[in-house]
This record gives structure tokens, C-alpha cells and sequence, in this order.
């Protein structure tokens, strides 16, 4: 007989899109449990339920609003590893954290301030150069450069500051860029990675502000900082942006355990735990590396559904393993098979710590935000942000029509309250959150989580009619 296996719990979190589920961990012989989170106030039970289901293994990305009460999680649950670690994912939580992070391993990020003293700030801004660029640190839902913004005068920045209140004051150099490149990495070894270009005259890269995305040679030299990024956080998978600026350096723009994959990316990540959870008992996946140029090839409505990829290996008398007889030439100019790159980007077994590399007593300075825009916000700006929302345009298009969105909207929340929200968002916005990450929507004003839920039911409902209907329509 084998040596048991450790007992697998999946985190979720109300509201929060689910990363993982039981299918990307196919083939696991025993149970896997789950444990809902379910926001402030739950700490203690939450604790007794993994406790109770005697979980080994806690795997989930956490956001970035509960990570510092996980911590003191983590910490009443000494004997349970969780998956990444807390540590892990500490560049989850801001832009900050990010910046502390890279700025303690030596990685390349563009110049970076960060401010906890309001003077201090404004006085640096009063006398530094302009462009720079101004982001919110900390928030419910980060993404889509929404919450960053490219100030050209201090007259600007302090405008931008006041209406916005952000707390850091979190400034960067504006760096002028070709493009970012995304890479996705699993033990460390590089297995999806891809450009996104601005679109033409644009600055901001993500897609969502409707830059385009490709596969096709991405530099080793990004391949490369990407691996030490992902071994300086010890994380069983990572991604990192990387931007690669105009003066031909590349740097870090974000990193995170917490980033948009396709599922088979997701099963990937699930077969690599299994292999590193089970000592063996499981193979380690083979996953090429450049697999992202064949598999990019596919139009992308198809990869979202495709699972479970596997690849061959390479064997110098197999001329079937086609792509990886194939050629890279460097920065440097040298040339390498891809085989032989393949060997050079081991997927490596992440080892658990005994220690805290950023304990919350040292790190969280969130404390220091009370009181720090004292006076109040002008007249009809406070909270008042106007919500775009954009999305990545990698994710799917939605196929509601207008009218059936407002229908629903109003179903469950009546005309005026349903009027209130969709002058912040628009009805589309609405229905991808409410699919892919609901929990931005508290950001909403009148959206609180109460309300929230009543909306995520009313959705389902609406989902179900929905198809009744089409099954209806296209019988007849
Ligand atoms: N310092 C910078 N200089 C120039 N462009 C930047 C800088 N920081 C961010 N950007 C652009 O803004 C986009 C969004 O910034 P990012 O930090 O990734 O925030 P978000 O969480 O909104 O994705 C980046 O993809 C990049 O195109
Ligand atoms: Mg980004």
C-alpha cells in the first residue's frame, strides 16, 4: 500500500469567480472537498469546516479585500499548506505589494513612489516630471487599466487625486511601450505566453481597451525574467505582464496567482498538483514549452473549450513531434531547438515554507489610509467614478440582447433602482460581471452584497427561462 494522500480542499469565496474546480484535478482517487467563504464574519466557522473535513491542502486564489484576514487565517491553520501560499500571494493584493515585491528581489518594474503621508506626496508631485502615471493600488477588482491613469501636469494629478481619493498615492514613471507580453507559468516553467499591443495610438495595453493579443515569439529574455519573478514568489503557478518598453528593456507591470486562463490551462495547473501532492504517484504533465505558437493557431472560441491537452514527448527518432524539431533565435542572436529550450524550462516542484516572508505586522499599512483625505471630497464626486468596466476581449461575447438585460435588470431590482445602476454601468457590463466576477459589481453604488445575491440568483433564473426558450424556438 502507498502512502495516503493528502486531503484536498478547493477554496471559494461568495461572489468570486472559481478558479479551479473538481474537474481539473481528474483522476484524484479520493474525495475533494470545498469550502465557501462567505465574507466578514465568517472567519471562525470557516475555520472549523476545514478543520472538521480534515483538509491537508487548501488550493484557491484569494482575493485581494480578504487576503489580510486569510493571513490570520493561515496562521490558525498551521498544519494546513495552502495552495499558492499566503505568501505567494502577496502581489495579489495591490500594486504595491507588487512593487515591494519585485523591489526586494532586484526585478525590473518601471520607477515606482508610493506615499502614506498625503504632503509628502503632493509635494513630490508638485516638483516632479511630467507624464507619470497614477493607479489605484487596492481594490475590490483591479483589472483592465480602469484605475489607471496618465497625469501630464501636477494640475492634473492633484485633480485626479482629489476626486479619486486613492490611498497610497501610488506613482510611476511613464514608460513608453511596444507592448506587454503575458506569460503563464506552472513550476515555474513558462506554458502560455502572448502579446498584447495597444491599439494603434493608445498607450494602455490590455486588451480590453480593444489592443489585440498573439502568440508568436515572445523573446527568451522575457521567458527568462518571468521564471525568476515566479521562483522569487515560490508559486506553484504565477503570471506575470511584462512590459517591453520602447528603450528595449523589459519590466515587471503586474504578477499574481490570480489571472485569466483557459480551462486547460486550468487542468494543467490541477495535473501539475496532483504530480506534486501525490510524490510521484501521479505523472508530472509534459507541456512543452512554445506549445503557445501551435496551440495559438486554434481559434480562440474553440480553445476556451477545449480540455485536458497533452503533448507527446520528444524522442530524436520521432519525427511526429514535429513543432519541437523547430528553431528560436535569442537576443543575442544564438540559435535553439525548441526541444532543447524545452530542457532549459523544468517544470519544478514548488517546496512548502516554514516560514512568514511577509507577515501582516510588516506589511499591511492599510492602517495608515484612516483619515488620510480628512477633508471631505468635493460636491458630487465622492464615490462618484464613472464605471466603464471594460473587459478582456479574450473572454467570451456575450449573446443577450439589450432590451432582454434591462428586462432582468428591472425584474429583479425595479425600474428606478435598476435606472440608478445602469447610469454607472451599462447592461453588457453588467451581465459579463455577473458571469465572470460578480464581486466587482459591489463597486457599484446601490450594489451592496445582499443585493448582489438577489441579482446572482435572478441571473440564474434568467439563464434558465432563457434556454427553455431557445429549446422552444429552435423545436418548432
Ligand atoms: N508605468 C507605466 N507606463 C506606461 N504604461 C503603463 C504603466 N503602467 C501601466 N501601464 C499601462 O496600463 C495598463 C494597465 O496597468 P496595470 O498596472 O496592468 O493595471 P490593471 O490592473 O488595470 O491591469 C498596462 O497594461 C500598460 O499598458
Ligand atoms: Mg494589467
Amino acid at each position: 500500500m502507498g502512502k495516503r494522500l493528502p486531503k484536498i480542499g478547493l477554496l471559494y469565496m461568495d461572489y468570486v469567480l472559481r478558479f479551479f474546480d473538481r474537474s481539473n484535478f481528474r483522476g484524484w482517487p479520493d474525495k475533494i472537498e470545498s469550502v465557501v467563504y462567505h465574507w466578514k464574519g465568517d472567519e471562525e466557522r470557516f475555520i472549523r469546516e476545514v478543520k472538521r473535513k480534515k483538509i491537508d491542502v487548501l488550493i484557491g486564489n484569494i482575493p485581494a479585500t480578504a487576503y489580510e484576514t486569510f493571513r490570520r487565517i493561515a496562521r490558525e491553520l498551521p498544519h494546513v499548506r495552502f495552495i499558492p501560499s499566503l505568501d505567494s500571494q502577496f502581489a495579489n493584493k495591490s500594486k504595491e505589494n507588487v512593487t515591494r515585491f519585485c523591489w526586494k528581489y532586484n526585478i525590473p518594474v518601471p520607477k515606482t513612489y508610493i506615499f502614506y503621508d498625503r504632503e509628502e506626496g503632493m509635494e513630490f508631485l508638485r516638483k516632479t516630471s511630467y507624464p507619470k502615471i497614477i493607479k489605484r493600488s487596492y481594490g475590490p477588482s483591479n483589472y483592465g487599466g480602469y484605475y489607471v491613469h496618465k497625469v501630464d501636469s501636477f494640475q492634473e494629478a492633484e485633480e485626479l487625486l482629489t476626486s479619486r481619493r486613492y490611498c497610497p498615492i501610488y506613482v510611476q514613471d511613464f514608460v513608453p511601450m511596444e507592448a506587454d507580453i503575458r506569460v503563464m507559468l506552472i513550476g515555474h516553467k513558462p506554458v502560455c505566453a502572448f502579446w498584447r499591443r495597444p491599439p494603434e495610438g493608445h498607450w494602455l495595453t490590455n486588451t480590453s481597451q480593444g489592443g489585440s493579443m498573439d502568440y508568436m515569439d515572445v523573446p527568451k529574455g522575457v521567458l527568462d525574467l518571468a521564471v525568476k519573478v515566479s521562483k522569487a514568489a515560490n508559486a506553484e503557478y504565477w503570471a506575470c505582464d511584462i512590459a517591453v518598453g520602447k528603450d528595449g528593456e523589459y519590466r515587471i507591470l503586474e504578477c499574481a496567482t490570480a489571472f485569466a486562463a483557459f480551462p486547460y490551462i486550468r487542468d494543467w495547473i490541477g495535473q501539475y498538483l496532483m504530480w506534486l501532492l501525490s510524490e510521484g504517484r501521479f505523472p508530472k504533465p509534459n507541456i512543452p514549452i512554445y506549445n503557445w505558437e501551435e496551440l495559438g493557431k486554434i481559434d480562440s472560441s474553440l480553445l476556451r473549450t477545449m480540455r485536458y491537452i497533452t503533448f507527446g514527448r520528444y524522442t530524436p527518432s520521432y519525427d511526429g513531434a514535429i513543432f519541437l524539431h523547430r528553431q528560436k533565435v535569442d537576443e543575442e542572436g544564438a540559435v535553439h531547438k525548441i526541444w532543447e529550450l524545452d530542457e532549459q524550462y523544468p517544470m519544478e516542484a514548488v517546496k512548502e515554507r516554514d516560514f512568514e516572508e511577509w507577515p501582516s505586522e510588516e506589511w499591511d499599512f492599510s492602517h495608515r489610509c484612516r483619515g488620510f483625505w480628512a477633508q471631505p471630497a468635493p460636491q458630487g464626486t465622492e464615490g462618484g467614478e464613472e464605471h466603464t468596466f471594460e473587459e478582456p476581449s479574450e473572454e467570451e461575447e456575450l449573446p443577450y440582447t439589450e432590451e432582454e438585460l434591462w428586462q432582468f435588470l428591472a425584474g429583479v431590482l425595479g425600474e428606478k433602482r435598476a435606472k440608478k445602476i445602469t447610469k454607472q454601468i451599462d447592461l453588457f457590463n453588467i451581465a459579463y460581471n455577473l458571469e465572470h466576477q460578480p464581486e466587482a459589481l459591489l463597486e457599484i453604488k446601490g450594489i451592496k452584497e445582499k443585493r448582489l445575491q438577489k441579482l446572482l440568483e435572478g441571473w440564474e433564473t434568467f439563464k434558465r427561462n432563457r434556454e427553455k426558450k431557445g429549446e422552444i424556438e429552435t423545436s418548432v
